[in-house]
């Protein structure tokens, strides 16, 4: 496996595989890799010729107050597990490389950026849009693959992709999930052992909701998407410092709050745990 920290270089690899007519996948990460990057990286092996994974802890998608300074690093790590999976190229730059001085462009999907985790995290969604586009343009892959736990992000780049037309196909992976059903996500370190413990209530509500949703039809009386927001949240607020952010379901197409429970509900959920620690989590009701 190739590493690579210069734009010019990597570019010039990638350049140099499209002469020979390989095609390239691109699986887009802020590092610090468990089993769900690795099973991202392995989808993109089956999807194109040569799989380039790049590794910036992005800072314009953190806000003044998250956790850019302590979001867990490990590149020697990660640099093995990458490939192990058979990762062709790693692209590692500096932020002074992606956002060097007077930088001041910035790509704002807006009505999908707005709600959900973009009402606690404003300008989120930019920073993610911007740098997934400087990625797009550096690589040039024909397809790009992202988690979908991060379903908000992979809707906003999907309409990113659709209105700015970018030349590549973008590929929906399903979250991974730990044995106790808890997604994966590098954030997980932040958890004590008691939160850790408890944190398996986010996949359990989806469940719950999944359960509920299905008895429609079965039963006389309809459950509406707010009885289900509400069973959600009191079952994760039961556990000791879990508050809920949201727990919303939403059309997965527009992710504005569904009237009806159908084929295109998704119950999308934000958890602060302890004011430390965010969670998210998402489930279609009925599939
Ligand atoms: O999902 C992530 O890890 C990041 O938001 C991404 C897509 C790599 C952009 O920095």
């Amino acid at each position: 496996m190739k590493q690579f920290t210069g734009i010019a270089d990597i570019r010039e690899c990638c350049a140099g595989w499209r002469r020979q007519s390989l095609s390239i996948a691109l699986v887009p990460t802020m590092g610090f890799f468990h089993e769900g990057h690795v099973s991202l990286m392995r989808r993109a092996k089956t999807l194109a010729d040569r799989v380039v994974v790049s590794l910036f802890v992005n800072p314009i998608q953190f806000g003044p107050s998250e956790d850019l300074a302590k979001y867990p690093r490990a590149l020697d790590r990660d640099r093995a597990l990458a490939e192990g999976a058979g990762v062709d190229a790693l692209f590692t730059p500096a932020a002074a490389a992606m956002y060097g001085d007077g930088f001041q462009t910035k790509v704002v999907v807006s009505g999908l950026s707005q709600g959900l985790c973009g009402a606690s995290r404003p300008g989120h969604f930019d920073g993610v849009a911007t740098v997934v586009t400087k990625l797009f343009h550096i690589v040039a892959p024909d397809v790009a693959i992202f988690g979908e736990k991060d379903f908000q992000q992979l809707a906003v780049i999907r309409r990113m992709v659709a209105d700015l037309d970018f030349n590549l196909r973008i590929v929906g992976h399903p979250t991974v999930r730990e044995a106790d059903g808890l997604a994966m996500s590098s954030r997980n370190t932040y958890l004590s052992k008691e939160e850790r413990q408890a944190a398996p209530c986010l996949h359990r509500s989806l469940t719950l909701a999944q359960n509920l949703a299905r008895q429609n039809g079965a039963s006389q009386k309809t459950v509406t998407p707010r009885e289900i927001e509400r069973t959600v949240t009191d079952f994760i607020e039961e556990n000791p410092g879990f508050a809920v952010e949201y727990a919303t379901v939403v059309d997965r197409a527009s992710l504005a709050p569904a009237g009806k429970i159908d084929e295109n509900s998704l119950l999308a959920l934000a958890v602060r745990v302890n004011g430390r620690v965010r969670l998210i989590d998402n489930a279609p009701l009925l599939d």
